[in-house]
């Protein structure tokens, strides 16, 4: 391992910043957002702040503004901006794999300059964009053939992890601008019927697989692409020979190139990225060719426009008006002296139904970490459960518990302010209408709920009252774009990678490896050889772990 830029900080609970808002969350914790709102007429507007076309209404938090400028303080004591400088820099800040951290590299304009190792590496990331945007073009004109002449018309994307929740959750939010002539399917898990009902009304001679690992050695995706190799062999009518049959059905994308050959595929038809492109952040790589493919180069060129201008104002916005670091420190605040296990995150938009997946493998395969850069055992909480659903769906599910559950949930909702499809109903408000009276209304019940006074001066029984009493003090934030599309999709994109980043430098941990899924897959690949059929193997495991394979062994279908 090379050694921190920095000398070693001291313990984050040790700092001025953090024992003051130790004191401070204890002053303020009984302080209601009613009384803040009173006190403060222009709080809604004055505590809100705007970059890259997203508009953040932060105000329905439970902070002062001496708990913003603790917290912002915080920032400072804990050297985030030093941090980020090293991460644009090219500074090797991913200590525990000795790696660079440039996914910001990967959305520089052409032209940009951003070194690694002495080398600028923009020039090589527009290399690879454009044989990525000739590679779509000719899939989307119909001239990219199948090995029997046929053109392809379904893009199945093999992957799993960064390599498939970013394309997919992407090309389901960017679908009203994908080309509708083709089909795309995402497979990623290695049970069997995840490939066999995505591929099962599929014309092989018109499929194209896109294999997408990073490492090119995981081995849900390896299955999967045997797999997808064998179904594609087999229902080939007039099959030429294999070679040729595998080069124009599969293309792969990838930082391993001997591994991408060994499979068989040609690595003419491999695009490439670098491992200073952590999986979870590859999404604006080469990992997004299916949806390059979906949406055209042009689409996403304008997505990458959109993750830039995030990273401008993360670079240059004051601490004060800077969305990520706003976000980071509101959860920090919550997570670490409110004592909130989860933070949900309700887009209402049906097009970003994946978003909160895709928003669980970025922040919590980097923030889910017990230790710091140093290898210290952390005496603080670190990142939290994140989830969510669409919106309004999981108002009739599990809202109920976020507004009168006994648990503290921060909330992120995301709104638009037009619609993609302006849908009316026949003799009511438009269904955008309803949907974000939706947004505005759960905010505001959450921020303000409904106390015993209201509810028993509007008739209900003493003994039903404190059922429909409504706590409040539930904290929101609301973030607002004009029209969901590829540029405003990568400005909300790189906001919360940033606002990882923020919270994974102020707790001090490494938020670029992720150590933690290795024992499984060493300990998967140690059973499964112990599965196969044949002589009882001599099992060593717990009695546990045994009882389960030796129960399995028998019941297993030959
Ligand atoms: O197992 C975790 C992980 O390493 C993720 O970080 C990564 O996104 C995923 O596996 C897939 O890895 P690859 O792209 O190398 O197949």
């Amino acid at each position: 391992m090379s050694e921190p830029s920095s000398p070693p900080r001291p313990g984050l609970t040790q700092l001025p910043a953090w024992q003051a808002l130790k004191a401070h969350a204890e002053a303020v914790r009984g302080t209601h957002l009613r009384d803040l709102f009173a006190a403060d007429p222009g709080r809604g507007e004055r505590l809100s702040a705007e970059g890259a076309g997203l508009y953040l209404d932060y105000s329905k938090n439970r902070v002062t503004d001496e708990t913003l400028r603790l917290l912002l303080q915080l920032v400072r004591e804990t050297g985030v901006e030093a941090r980020r400088g090293a991460m644009l820099a090219g500074e090797r800040i991913n200590l525990t794999e000795n790696r660079a951290v440039l996914h910001t590299a990967l959305r520089a304009p052409r032209g940009g300059t951003v070194m690694v190792d002495g080398q600028n590496v923009v020039p090589d990331v527009q290399e690879v964009l454009d044989r990525m945007g000739a590679f779509a073009d000719r899939v989307r004109g119909g001239t990219w053939l199948g090995a029997t002449g046929r053109p392809i018309r379904n893009i199945v994307n093999i992957g799993i992890g960064g390599s498939d929740l970013g394309p997919v959750m992407a090309y389901e939010a960017l679908k009203f601008y994908s080309d509708r002539r083709l089909t795309l399917r995402f497979v990623s898990n290695v049970d069997g019927t995840d490939l066999v009902e995505k591929t099962r009304d599929l014309d092989p001679e018109e499929t194209l697989f896109i294999v997408s690992s990073k490492t090119f050695t995981t081995q849900e995706t390896m299955a999967n692409a045997k797999s997808a190799r064998a179904w594609l062999l087999a229902g080939l009518v007039n099959l030429p020979d294999e070679n040729t049959a595998v080069a124009r059905h599969f293309v792969a994308v990838s930082t391993n190139a001997a591994e991408v050959e060994r499979f068989g595929i040609d690595t003419a038809n491999m695009f490439g990225f670098w491992d200073w492109v952590g999986g979870r952040y590859s999404m604006d790589s080469a990992i997004g060719l299916s949806l390059m493919v979906a949406i055209g180069p042009a689409g996403f060129r304008d997505m990458l426009a959109g993750f830039h201008e995030m990273d401008e104002h993360f670079r240059t916005a004051p601490l004060e008006q800077n969305l990520p670091v706003l976000l980071a420190v509101l959860g920090v605040w919550y997570r670490d002296f409110f004592g909130a296990q989860t933070h949900a995150v309700l887009p209402y938009d049906q097009y970003l139904a994946s978003f909160p997946a895709y928003l669980q493998q970025l922040d919590m395969e980097s923030n889910g970490k017990h230790v710091t850069l140093e290898g210290q055992m952390v005496d603080y909480d670190t990142g939290p459960v994140v989830w969510g659903q669409p919106g309004t769906n999981g108002q009739h599910a599990f809202y109920q518990l976020i507004h009168q559950g006994t648990t503290l949930i921060p909330c992120d909702f995301l709104g638009f302010c037009q619609t993609l499809n302006p849908l009316v109903t026949p003799d009511g408000p438009p269904h955008h209408d309803l949907l974000m009276a939706n947004v505005f209304a759960q905010t505001e019940a959450l921020a303000f709920g409904k106390s015993r006074e209201r509810v028993e001066a509007e008739g209900v029984d003493a003994d039903l009252s404190p059922h429909r009493v409504f706590e409040g003090n539930r904290p929101t934030n609301t973030l607002l774009a004009d029209r969901l599309t590829p540029h405003t999709l990568g400005a909300l994109i790189a906001l919360y990678e940033h606002k990882v980043f923020v919270q994974g430098a102020i707790w001090n941990i490494n938020s670029f490896d992720q150590w933690g899924v290795e024992l499984g897959k060493v300990l998967a690949g140690k059973i499964v050889p112990e599965l196969e059929p044949g002589t009882e193997p001599d099992l060593k495991h717990d009695s546990s772990t045994n009882t389960l394979i030796r129960r399995y062994r028998a019941r297993r279908a030959e």
